[in-house]
């Protein structure tokens, strides 16, 4: 199978604040992965150094089996195809979300690209039916409520169709309707490769086929849904659980 992603030793920080500790990972082509941990665990941070945002301090990260590091992303060229490539759907929509219309919004990513009129409509009108928000169209992102800037920044980054889809909390905000329709979502979206950021486990199973867990900035085990989410110790080491304290 081909490697979309290879991480050696990646070491991250906030200025001098460490984030993430020597994460050694890989991912499949088509692979659906769940990527859990408490808060502050560092999962947000990952995901912003697989879209190429962030560049590890040490380390090296492998995409598509070239360098992804500021050198690469230096050449446009390069910058365009892995852009076409990878999307993420940020945790906080409204760092996502920067158009004065809806519409505007989903055309961006075509627009970019070199679309030509009539793909560019039909993509939209397409991506405004399957997410529910057609109804949305000529309102400004920034004056949704939380769900629906979430389907918005979700349809926005899908509708170029990238082979591989980073979600950061795609269910988080979302009534129990919209998080079902999510999950359903998830659940089809077999022909990419996903990573979903999550500390939600009942989700777990419908959306990944494997699962990294972060404690700490650190890759403390990985391994299928099942084996995972019967790790009571692991799950409860990783603030996963919830459980009494002991007095
Ligand atoms: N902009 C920033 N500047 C400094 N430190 C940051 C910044 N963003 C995150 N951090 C720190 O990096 C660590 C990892 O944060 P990150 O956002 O990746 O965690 P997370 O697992 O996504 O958490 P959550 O579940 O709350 O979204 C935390 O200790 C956090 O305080
Ligand atoms: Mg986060």
């Amino acid at each position: 199978m081909n490697a979309v992603y290879e991480l050696r030793l990646v070491s991250y920080a906030y200025q001098s604040m460490p984030a993430l500790f020597e994460i050694d990972l890989r991912v499949q082509a088509g692979q659906r992965i769940a990527l859990l941990g408490a808060n502050g665990s560092g999962k947000s941070t990952l995901l912003r150094l697989l879209d190429g945002l962030f560049f590890p301090a040490s380390g090296s990260i492998m995409a598509f089996g070239q360098p992804l590091d500021q050198a690469a992303l230096e050449h446009d060229e390069a910058a365009y195809a892995f852009r076409r490539r990878v999307g993420l759907v940020f945790q906080n929509s409204d760092v996502q979300l920067f158009n004065p219309t809806v519409f505007d919004e989903l055309a961006f990513g075509p627009l970019q690209l070199g679309w030509d009129k009539p793909r560019i409509t039909a993509a939209i009108e397409a991506m405004l039916d399957r997410f529910g928000i057609g109804h949305l169209r000529h309102r400004s992102p920034h004056r949704l409520s939380g769900g629906e800037k979430k389907r918005v920044a979700l349809a926005s980054v899908l509708i170029i169709e990238p082979e591989v889809l980073l979600l950061d909390e795609p269910c988080s905000g979302l009534d129990p309707l919209s998080q079902g329709n999510m999950v359903s979502f998830l659940h089809t979206s077999r022909e990419r490769t996903l990573i979903t950021a999550t500390h939600d486990l009942a989700i777990v199973p419908d959306i990944a086929d494997y699962c990294f867990v972060m404690r700490q900035g650190r890759l403390a085990a990985q391994g299928t849904p099942a084996a995972i989410l019967s790790d009571r110790e692991l799950l409860r080491d990783c603030h996963l659980t919830w459980h009494q304290q002991e007095r």
